[in-house]
């Protein structure tokens, strides 16, 4: 077993730099953009580049089971620039390291099935992959790379909490989803002298929350990067029932939490496998109830956040990236993932993408605009 996978890795490495046949996969959730991405990379490698371009279904399956590679050609992205999701599919499960697997009593067993994805590589005589996904994408890029991989990555992921990227796509699609979510919870919370609580996605980073939050004049808003203070809230929907406004609106991000307290998660984490966050609203609202008089209602807006058509923006920035990961591709730039920094697409260092989670800066500008307008932040 070992030299065989000693083998396939000297033919990864011995392959040419730039390659000539590629398989790009979009790992982990999706987001919305990932099929603006598929479409300028396949229309920018095939025909600017004459790259031969592989599809993996969701995720790496389409490079662990049979059946799942197709040959992506101009006519196979054509009309796909306005649908949500991927075309390949997307898998967070699908880890090459720690793969689900099950034994005849129905007892799960995650088994490292790297030695067959580097085989089923080499017999397409693939020579390089194309990674388009969030970090947990990102660390697999880097172990495939040790193994001799060839891998170009994009950057993908609603929470925009990669570093090495200002932001990434699917993000502005979420938070105009969330803002029409906050629009619309204004006025049943007017009409009923209610406190409306939103809980948003965006695991341990708040930027959804904090952006839709401002872009929707909410009146709370509790991320992770700020524990919240209770007491600071209730007051908040005093001073408003004080003044006039019988209601009030609170946005909560899902990996929010108490000072003191724990965040809500739904399922633990396991080696390769992301715990799952959810229940930060419902918490708030337990501990809130005690303290305020009005109605309290939850909503949880999921992964409405994740679907849908892409804003014009998300199928800008994915356009741009996939141009970008083509043209890595065609000049032999591996190890490398394709980043906004400010107007300009560069690329970096698939490792700097994660040296640390881009969270909110407690003290950044962002939190002293929503400080500025009034809106109470739980500290
Ligand atoms: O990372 C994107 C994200 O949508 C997070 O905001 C959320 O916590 C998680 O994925 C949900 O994952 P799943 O689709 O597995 O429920």
């Amino acid at each position: 077993m070992a030299t065989k996978k000693k083998t396939t890795r000297q033919a990864a490495r011995t392959r040419a730099r730039a390659p000539k046949r590629v398989c790009i996969l979009t790992g982990g959730g999706d987001a919305p953009g990932l099929n603006a991405v598929l479409r300028s990379f396949v229309k920018s490698a095939t025909t600017e580049h004459g790259i031969e371009v592989f599809g993996s279904e969701d995720g790496f399956e389409g490079l662990i089971q049979s059946g799942k590679l197709v040959k992506l050609k101009p006519t196979s992205v054509r009309g796909i620039l306005p649908r949500g999701g991927s075309i390949l599919g997307c898998s967070n499960t699908a880890n090459p390291f720690a793969y689900p697997t099950y034994d005849k009593r129905g007892r799960r067993r995650d088994r490292d099935v790297s030695t067959q994805v580097l085989e089923r590589i080499a017999a397409h005589e693939i020579d390089a992959l194309v990674m388009v996904g969030g970090d947990g994408t990102m660390t697999h890029a880097q172990a495939m790379m040790r193994l001799g991989v060839p891998v170009v990555g994009v950057p993908k992921t609603i929470d925009n909490d990669l570093a090495a990227t200002d932001y990434t796509f699917g993000f502005d699609t979420a938070v105009s989803t969330a803002t029409w979510a906050i629009d619309a919870l204004h006025s049943t919370a007017e009409s009923h002298d209610r406190v409306m609580i939103l809980e948003l996605m965006g695991r341990y980073a708040g930027w959804i929350a904090l952006c839709a939050g401002i872009a929707g004049g909410a009146d709370v808003i509790a991320i992770p990067e700020i524990p919240y203070d209770l007491s600071r809230i209730v007051d908040k929907v005093q001073k408003r029932a004080d003044a006039g406004s019988t209601f009030s609106i609170v946005v909560v991000g899902e990996g929010a939490a108490p000072a003191g307290g724990r965040k809500a998660t739904l399922s633990k984490g396991r080696r390769g496998h992301l715990e799952r966050l959810g229940g930060a609203g419902a918490h708030m609202a337990e501990l809130l109830k005690r303290h305020i008089q009005h109605d309290i209602r939850v909503t949880v807006l999921g992964h409405l956040q994740r679907g849908g058509s892409p804003s014009a923006f998300d199928r800008l920035l994915g356009t741009r990236f996939g141009v970008e990961a083509a043209r890595l591709c065609a000049t032999g730039k591996m190890g490398r993932m394709v980043a906004l920094r400010g107007n300009d697409i560069v690329s970096v260092p698939i490792a700097q993408a994660l040296a640390a989670p881009k969270l909110v800066p407690s003290t950044g500008q962002m939190v002293q605009t929503a400080r500025a307008v009034g809106i109470e932040l739980g500290q």
